[in-house]
């Protein structure tokens, strides 16, 4: 029997090597402009990190994460995520004392066992960025920009951004307090999942797919949700510096986030390529991860976008550059021609002309 690629895992041929590489390079090109420098993490980690960070309760870390004890008996994880990963390779190698503004990004696989469909895979890739050492809204509002010109740089339009304000923890458990008080009495109205939800993490029912939990959800007064005077101050900032940026975006009171280490500003970026419902790319502002990780109080923002998806926004958008492809092909007849063609190749390859 031939053994194949794994379901929700793809071999990327040459023939889709050279566009993966131009979004890379065109990513990486507006990276060095704002200023990030690359970081490389580890795929496999100890799956504590991700329990601690994205959420011992959340989807990831229930449903999807690859987990898995070795031979040592150690307790590993694949990473479904890398802000984890960043925020302790920052602590482990005490960034924070060498650079006011860490500024870093990543490009690499993540692996979550979802149900493979389009645009969702076990093994998907990520471009992310994290700025560590900052609590300043106007790092939000650059972060916004750094994803919008990459878009823009690969010539992706018709894009939304939706944002929200998730508050402090302060402030996120009196407004999940809140919303349970206003749902309760009403749970039988909730699908299973979400009935395990209210329980858990309440705010993720606003995202449940299901018709009945959305009307019940999007029933709750608008009010329901309240922030202190810091997160709403660093919302209106967010908001006001992306205006002044010309950068359109929606203010979206439902979104929730699925990862449990956002605090104050959240978001997405949709796509009419993708459908409703998944996201090109989304990220937020994590103010207690560093400290709650073992590292100092800093605050923190980041996001990452998924190439596949990024690839099925594209379209046919991006001319995959020719580079890589031979320039010169040698064509010979007979013994004699083809040992002069053999030399002939490797002269033109020491002079760094492409032949074939
Ligand atoms: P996330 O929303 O879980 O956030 O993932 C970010 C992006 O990764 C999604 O918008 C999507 O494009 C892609 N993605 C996620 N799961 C899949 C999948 N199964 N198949 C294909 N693509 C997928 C994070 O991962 C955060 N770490 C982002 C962040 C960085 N927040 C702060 N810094």
């Amino acid at each position: 029997m031939k053994i194949k690629s794994l379901r929700g895992t793809k071999d990327i041929l040459p023939s889709d090597t050279q566009l993966w590489q131009s979004i890379e390079g065109v990513a990486k090109g507006v990276f060095d402009t704002y200023g990030y420098q690359e970081i490389r993490t580890p795929l496999l980690e100890d799956a504590e990190l991700f329990k601690r960070s994205v959420g011992e309760t959340s989807e990831i870390v229930m449903k999807e994460m690859y987990e898995f004890s070795d031979k040592g008996g150690r307790n590993l994880a694949l990473r479904p995520e890398a802000t984890a990963s960043v925020v302790r390779a920052y602590i482990e190698h005490n960034l924070d004392k060498k650079e006011g503004l860490a500024k870093l990004y990543y490009i690499g696989p993540m692996f979550r066992g979802e149900r493979p469909q389009a645009g969702r895979s076990r093994q998907f890739h990520q471009i992310g960025v994290e700025a560590l050492g900052s609590s300043s809204p106007y790092l939000d509002a650059e972060m916004i920009s750094l994803f919008v010109a990459i878009l823009n740089a690969l010539g992706i339009s018709g894009f939304n951004i939706l944002l929200n304000n998730s508050g402090c923890r302060k402030d996120r458990k009196e407004n999940e307090e809140r919303i349970k008080k206003a749902l309760s009495g009403k749970t039988g109205g909730l699908c299973n999942e979400c009935k395990d939800r209210y329980e858990r993490n309440v705010f993720r029912v606003f995202d449940c797919k299901n018709d009945d939990c959305k009307e019940l959800a999007h029933s709750l007064p608008s009010d329901i949700v309240t922030f202190c005077e810091e997160c709403s101050i660093h919302f209106d900032v967010v908001c006001e510096t992306l205006r002044e940026l010309n950068i359109n975006f929606k203010h979206e009171p439902h979104l929730a986030r699925g990862l449990d280490y956002y605090t104050k500003t959240v978001f997405e970026v949709t796509h009419p390529a993708l459908g409703a419902k998944d996201a090109i790319g989304a990220g937020g502002r994590y103010d207690n991860l560093i400290a709650d990780m073992g590292g100092p109080s800093l605050g923190a923002v980041g996001f990452a976008l998924g190439v596949e998806r990024t690839i099925m926004a594209l379209g046919e958008g991006l001319d995959a550059e020719e580079a890589g492809e031979a320039f010169i092909y040698i064509a010979t007849l007979g013994e004699k021609a083809y040992k002069r063609g053999f030399n002939l190749l490797s002269e033109l390859r020491n002079e760094g002309i492409s032949a074939l």
